[in-house]
């Protein structure tokens, strides 16, 4: 590895320095090749590396990038409440951008699961930031330990998708400070993440990236966070302003950096400032210089999968498991109905959206394991009205069995980054072939496949046994086999509440905002804050999940 340092920023011209404050492509940094810095690959995503295979780099082609370990999303891995584990995912991510030269991969992300509508609900960790900055502080710390870069995002307050480039989040004080703030501030301040992202909408009239409160005073000044700040995609405005503010680098680039120039010579930036811009862009060069330099590594694919494999087991929430209908005997009569099944559902749409190294449904597990199943789709993954045919084939195909397990859940087309959902329920058709094979066989077990949270309320009494499984990564297919049959015991536990309704939810009223302004008028009462506060009844509440132990306590004395 060369020994080669960079440059003094008293080495650079004024055009270099301002050069080092914009990408050089949509997933490069610019660099100074006269002074011997590179312009490293910097991509998504967080949970798993999504490496463009396109030629022009400006281009990503979300269904054919770069093979990558997909590892569940925020949504099941936050189930998980096992920082040791979550460290253990950085780690293999890291080792991958190292083999694919990405020097910064964009993630974690822990926006506050404000509202259970939210779009990236599924990419988020928690309602509740302790939860959220205890948890995605092992993807910072695991992904950094290998001499990787992270990018903390999107800070702060991007908690929905409507409008998202523009709206004004208004937000107290107190509900900045004890709510969207502390997971960013417990993550800074423990492991340093070597770039931030700020988000795209405006706090209380300010843009994020023009935001000196938000990117200089707070997060510099009170945290004493270290690393650079970086625009997400479109999200920098007024380069001049930003960089005053203190956003280190604009992206995708604008190609503007005569702006910067013209700025610096006429006094509307200071020589200092932009000094201390340009340099944190040179700090995070050399930091990830040693990983960057690393030739003909490969990593172990199946290692990474079996991390996968843990992390999906990890991921899982028993909710309901009535007459112990659960684990499924090895010799009982199965029948699968559900595409998910076959088809699965196993992360989000997006700029997180990975191509996996491998990908194994759970019919293909059962195949391969030698377990004997009937299978019936019952319905298509579109949000098209029900197919009568599919759904009487599955009520057939029920017929007779011990347990039918029903693979439920949101179709990628009902959720995804870029528009909020509208409506908190499972799509009816689903609803509708769950109660119709009810009627013909009680044994039912629901496994359900969704982001964010879906109301159980509606259905449950059609189902023995409710195995929330949220998106489980490449190997969800093995993992819920595993728990399904017994293998393991489902372990995970709530990171964001059930309610019964989405009007329980006290951000509803003021979701999703209306001309450019939403009122975060609930303050700090953000789930279960609010529910247990007002003695709200929930259908399940954060932190619940039911194993396959039995637990009698007796004689306590208190
Ligand atoms: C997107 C996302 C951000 C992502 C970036 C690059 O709009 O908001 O999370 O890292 O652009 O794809």
């Amino acid at each position: 590895m060369s020994e080669k340092t960079y440059p003094s920023i008293n080495d650079l011209t004024l055009e270099e320095k301002a050069s080092l404050t914009s990408g050089g492509d949509a997933w490069h940094l610019q660099g100074v090749e006269a002074k011997g810095i590179p312009g490293y690959m910097i991509t998504d995503g967080p949970h798993g590396l999504r490496k463009s295979n396109s030629a022009t780099t400006g281009e990503v082609d979300l269904n054919n990038c770069v093979p990558a370990t997909c590892f569940p999303p925020a949504a099941g891995l936050s189930s998980s409440w096992n920082p040791e584990l979550i460290h253990q995912v950085g780690e293999a991510m890291a080792e991958e951008c190292i083999q694919e030269k990405v020097a910064v991969i964009l993630g974690p992300g822990v926006n506050i699961k404000r509202n259970p509508l939210g779009g990236r609900c599924f990419e988020y960790w928690s309602e509740d930031p302790y939860l959220a900055g205890h948890e995605a502080v092992g993807i910072v710390a695991g992904v950094q330990s290998k001499g990787v870069g992270t990018s903390l995002k999107h800070f702060a307050a991007n908690n929905q998708e409507t409008d998202r480039l523009r709206i004004s989040a208004n937000i107290s004080q107190r509900a900045l400070r004890e709510i969207y703030f502390p997971a960013f501030e417990h993550i800074v301040k423990e492991a340093q993440p070597w770039t931030i992202m700020c988000a795209y909408n405006c706090i209380n009239g300010v843009h994020a990236a023009q935001d000196h409160w938000l990117l200089t005073d707070v997060l510099r000044d009170e945290w004493g966070f270290q690393g650079i700040v970086m625009s997400d995609w479109g999200a920098d405005h007024d380069r001049v302003a930003s960089l005053n503010a203190g956003l280190n680098l604009e992206m995708p680039p604008s190609y503007t950096d005569d702006q910067i120039v013209y700025a610096a010579r006429d006094g509307r930036i200071q020589p200092a400032q932009l000094d201390r811009m340009a340099q944190g862009m040179i700090d995070l060069v050399n930091k990830t210089r040693a990983a960057m330099s690393i030739e003909g590594y490969r990593f172990d694919i199946e290692a990474h999968d079996e991390v996968a494999h843990r992390a999906a087991i990890e991921s899982m929430v028993l909710l309901k498991n009535d007459d112990a209908i659960l684990p499924v005997a090895n010799d009982a009569k199965v029948t699968v109905i559900g595409e998910f099944a076959r088809t699965p559902r196993y992360q989000g749409g997006g700029s997180s959206h990975i191509t996996p190294t491998k990908m194994t449904s759970f019919l293909d597990t059962l195949t391969e394991r030698g377990v004997d199943a009937k299978f019936a789709p019952g319905f298509t993954l579109d949000l098209e009205p029900a197919d009568p045919a599919l759904e009487a084939e599955a009520v057939d195909a029920a017929k007779g069995a011990d347990v039918v397990l029903m693979f439920l859940g949101l179709p990628e087309a009902a959720e995804s980054e870029g528009f909020d959902r509208e409506t908190l329920d499972m799509p009816a058709k689903q609803i509708a072939l769950l109660e119709a094979v009810a009627a013909e066989n009680k044994n039912v077990v629901v496994v359900l496949s969704n982001g964010s949270v879906v109301t159980v309320a509606p259905w449950a009494k059609n189902a023995k046994g409710i195995l929330e499984s949220w998106l489980l990564g490449q190997s969800g297919g093995p993992a819920l086999a595993d728990v399904l049959f017994g293998k393991v015991s489902p372990s995970g536990k709530l990171a964001q509440t059930i309610p019964f309704d989405i009007n329980d939810d006290p951000s509803t009223i003021n979701w999703p905002g209306e001309e450019g302004h939403v009122d975060y008028g609930e303050g700090v009462f953000v789930g279960y804050r609010y529910y247990d506060t007002y003695n709200k009844a929930v259908d399940y509440p954060f932190g619940f999940g039911l194993s396959y132990a039995t637990f009698e306590v007796s004689d306590v004395k208190a």
